[in-house]
């Protein structure tokens, strides 16, 4: 099986949950920034993981990008915008029917969610959406991942993986 993460992800939270889910879905699975996720990269997959991180109550898009970029609090990390984002990559992702999973990184509440708008891209493009959309925590703004999320997104990239092969 070849499967695939693809990620936006502006302080690493959101990039260190796809590779602990690459790690999970295992035989060799790498996660790729959305720049470094092109067509010949998607091309022969049998299962895409897709993620990004909410922002104002939504997945980030390229106002909230714009905003970040434009009004930096003060003190706060350096975003990496280098890419475009997951919705932009989402557009340009041609139609498909493999097996595709969509997650976010959110302060879990009443805060908004980011992966069902993942997933509704892709069943709209014709992929099948494998399992549920996930969110995994951040305990502040920019982070950290709160303990232990790590651990499950390998065992979510475990269960992925035995879906789609099993
Ligand atoms: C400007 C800003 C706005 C945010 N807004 C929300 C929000 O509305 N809901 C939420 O759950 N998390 C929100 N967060 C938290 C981010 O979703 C969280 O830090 C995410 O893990 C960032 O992912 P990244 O490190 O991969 O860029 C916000 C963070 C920032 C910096």
């Amino acid at each position: 099986m070849k499967a695939v993460v693809v990620y936006e992800s502006l302080w690493g939270n959101t990039a260190a949950v796809a590779s602990a889910i690459a790690e999970g879905i295992g035989g060799g699975t790498v996660a790729l920034p959305t720049k470094d996720a092109g067509p010949d990269v998607i091309a022969g997959a049998d299962l895409i993981a897709v993620g990004g991180p909410v922002f104002a109550f939504h997945l980030s898009s390229e106002k909230t990008r714009e905003q970040i970029r434009d009004n930096p609090e003060p003190g706060s990390p350096p975003p990496d915008l280098s890419g475009p984002s997951i919705r932009e990559w989402l557009d340009g992702l041609p139609a498909g029917r493999v097996a595709v999973a969509a997650f976010d990184t959110e302060v879990r509440g009443p805060f908004g969610k980011g992966a069902p708008t993942i997933a509704k891209e892709l069943a709209a493009k014709g992929y099948h959406t494998v399992v549920k959309p996930e969110g995994f925590i951040v305990l502040g703004k920019y982070g950290p991942l709160k303990e232990g999320e790590l651990d499950r997104a390998r065992e979510w990239g475990r269960q992925l993986a035995a879906k789609v092969s099993g």
